[in-house]
């Protein structure tokens, strides 16, 4: 039995998850998943990055404790990552006491090392990178790379000597095993580092939100050697031997391309200096970007956020769209109209439907009973029992090539053909004639091929695969391992039951829900303002007295702001993610308070809703209730707020 220790990039806790953030950890989701069917040991980490000057920032802008900024993001992104029903094994933060031990550890080890010593650091920082740049890399006093805005700092520092490391990444990246992926990015690291290295200035003493330098507590550790270490901790580096000979060196560092420089460079140096053993892959992924190319960012207004699409769309759904669409290395564009053609055409369509069918086919031909017709020397049979043997091994090939797009591809290659066998046997011919051990061995077949499909889609699609898997009376994690995928697996006179669809198609066009607030208007200062005084309820004006069954008409309910960002072209309007603690997911409300909170103050506020307003769209927004709110005597808006211990959903009253 082999490992597989696969870790995400930790997530800066400054804002709200996005689709990026999403991504890398369904993919590294369903690469865990994989492993596991396959019988290997796996150890899956995600987690924060709660450290930093950038966070500090967020922290001050929203008036809070860096700490209690970290607490509260990283829980949205703790919550969201269940909500995705992702399978990760420790979601770790950087305030954890074993990690800022950890951390502390690998910084002695190299000074140990020899390889540290304190200095003075003058030059071009990025907070929203937290990267230092060479000037040479710097444009109208921003990175080029990144966009990022850059100031000049002048403090003393410690540093890491990095540029004795040249001649040994070098070596590293020319290793047959290629441990730096793809290719065009290993050129991209091998030729940054060709170019010359200089030192790198690793402690900070212009702010204090970090873990404290060993014995001299003026320095913070700079954020990326802290932030990296999360993956030695993972592993019990320092603290437990056993662990750590168990699980190091990781497998796998899933990372997005514009964070290569730190784990391609400056990691390996870092384990170098420490005398550990090296990652054996890092694999850098494209982005997500919009029609024009671009990468979400909050300041464009495009940043494509995850809780409206997953009261839009099923967790398989945005899985497949996410995992099929583009190959994990390049860019690609996220499209909804893609995501749904695909959940049409190829969810619903093709496997979607090959299973239903069979299913049903077997209930009504067969009594439900799997027929005893395993065994049969039919060329087509034959064929299709190759073509699962053949897909399995394509499967665990493109995975081990980090090409989930072509294990699915794979897969659904073998549900058409399934379905095309299906097509030209007739089963419901065969039904009709008087040959019932042919019926038997094409329902054996095709019953048997979809359990193939469903074991080797799960770690893709776990939800569909478990509810057709249900269907073949098969359940449990023994029923996924791909060492029962022999052909034969299922076993004659098991019960079959059709499950309800497993893909229900998803009309794009189908209009949204309308306005029902035609009265709504979009620059009233809070959304929805108008649509709220239409009605029964506002047939009382000003000094008119309601009794109290109008007032319990209204419901009035706790939320919390997970998510806010501006509306395009909205000057006053935020869009807003608010959770209601409803089983259906977090409500997206828009609201006219642009003007006086930033969006990243609002984040985990408790506020109150008016949880029981018909939706409207405001500026091609559906806003799906009313946050209450009162003007102060300076014409700003102030919302009307709850203490963290009022449980979400509370009805006020
Ligand atoms: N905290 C650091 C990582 C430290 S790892 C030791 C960090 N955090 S981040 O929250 O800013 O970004 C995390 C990841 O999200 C990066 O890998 C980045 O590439 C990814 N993405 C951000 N936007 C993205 C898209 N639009 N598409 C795909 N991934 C993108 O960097």
């Amino acid at each position: 039995m082999s490992k597989f220790y696969v870790t995400t990039p930790i997530y800066y806790v400054n804002g709200a998850p996005h689709i990026g953030h999403a991504y890398t950890t369904v993919v590294a989701d369903a690469l865990a998943r994989h492993y596991r069917q396959r019988g290997d040991a796996v150890f899956f980490m995600t987690g924060t990055d709660d450290h930093g000057l950038k966070v500090q920032r967020a922290a001050e802008e929203a008036g809070q404790s860096p700490k209690a900024l970290a607490d509260r993001n990283s829980a949205v992104y703790a919550g969201l990552f269940e909500q995705l029903g992702l399978t990760h094994d420790r979601f770790i933060r950087t305030t954890d006491p074993d990690h800022e031990a950890a951390a502390v550890e690998l910084v002695r080890r190299m000074q140990a090392a020899g390889d540290i010593y304190l200095g003075h650091y003058e030059g071009w920082y990025a907070a929203s990178d937290e990267a230092f740049y060479d000037a040479s890399e710097i444009e109208d006093g921003h990175a080029r790379g990144s966009g990022a805005k850059v100031e000049w700092v002048q403090e003393s520092s410690y540093f890491f000597r990095l540029s004795r490391y040249a001649e040994r990444l070098l070596a590293w990246y020319a290793d047959p095993s290629a441990p730096v992926q793809p290719e065009s990015r290993r050129n991209e690291v091998a030729s940054f580092v060709a170019s010359g290295l200089k030192d790198l200035s690793i402690s900070r003493t212009t702010f204090d939100w970090g873990v404290a330098w060993p014995d001299d507590p003026e320095h913070v550790l700079y954020v990326w050697v802290d932030a990296l270490t999360n993956y030695l901790t993972g592993a019990g580096a320092f603290a437990d031997p056993e662990r750590m000979a168990r699980w190091w060196p990781a497998d796998l560092h899933l990372i997005g391309k514009d964070i290569l420089r730190f784990h391609a460079v400056y990691w390996p140096a870092f384990l170098m200096s420490a005398g550990l053993d090296l990652p054996r892959q890092v694999l850098a992924h494209g982005w997500w970007v919009d029609e024009r190319g671009e990468k979400g960012s909050k300041s464009k207004g495009n940043v494509v956020e995850v809780w409206p699409l997953l009261e839009r769309y099923t967790l398989d759904s945005l899985r497949y769209f996410l995992l099929r669409e583009k190959p994990l290395a390049t860019d690609g564009v996220f499209s909804e109209r893609r995501l749904v053609e695909r959940n049409n055409n190829e969810l619903a369509d093709n496997l979607g439907n090959l299973v239903n069918r069979v299913l049903k086919m077997v209930e009504r031909y067969e009594g439900g009973i799997v027929p005893d017709g395993h065994r049969s020397d039919a060329a087509r049979d034959q064929e299709l029992r190759e073509r699962c043997q053949a897909t399995r091994g394509e499967v665990e090939a493109a995975i081990d090539a980090r090409e989930p797009n072509v294990a699915l591809e794979a897969i659904f290659a073998l549900s058409s053909a399934c379905n095309l066998y299906v097509n030209d046997l007739r089963p419901w011919d065969l039904a009709k004639s008087d040959d019932p051990l042919r019926l038997s061995q094409v329902l054996y077949h095709a019953l048997e091929s979809i359990r193939q499909i469903l074991v080797l889609a799960a770690a893709f699609l776990p939800d569909a695969s478990r509810r057709g898997m249900a269907g073949l009376s098969l359940g449990g994690d023994a029923a996924l391992a791909y060492a029962g995928l022999d052909w034969g697996g299922l076993p004659v006179g098991a019960r079959v039951k059709a499950p309800a669809l497993l893909f229900e198609k998803i009309d794009l066009d189908e209009p949204d829900a309308e306005p029902t607030g035609e009265g709504s208007e979009p620059g009233s200062p809070m959304a929805h303002e108008a649509s709220a005084s239409r009605g029964p309820v506002a047939e009382a004006s000003a000094g008119t007295t309601i009794g109290m069954a109008d007032f319990e008409r209204v419901e009035l309910r706790i939320g919390a702001i997970l998510a806010a960002e501006p509306v395009t072209g909205a000057d006053r309007l935020l869009r807003l993610s608010v959770d209601l603690g409803e089983a259906s997911g977090p409500r997206q409300i828009v609201a006219g308070i642009a003007e006086s909170y930033a969006p990243a103050a609002l984040i985990g506020c408790r506020v109150a809703v008016v949880a029981n307003l018909a939706p409207a769209r405001i500026r091609g927004v559906e806003s799906q209730g009313m946050l209450l709110a009162a003007q102060t005597a300076g014409g700003g808006l102030e919302l009307a707020q709850f203490g963290q211990d009022v449980p979400l959903g509370t009805r006020i009253r």
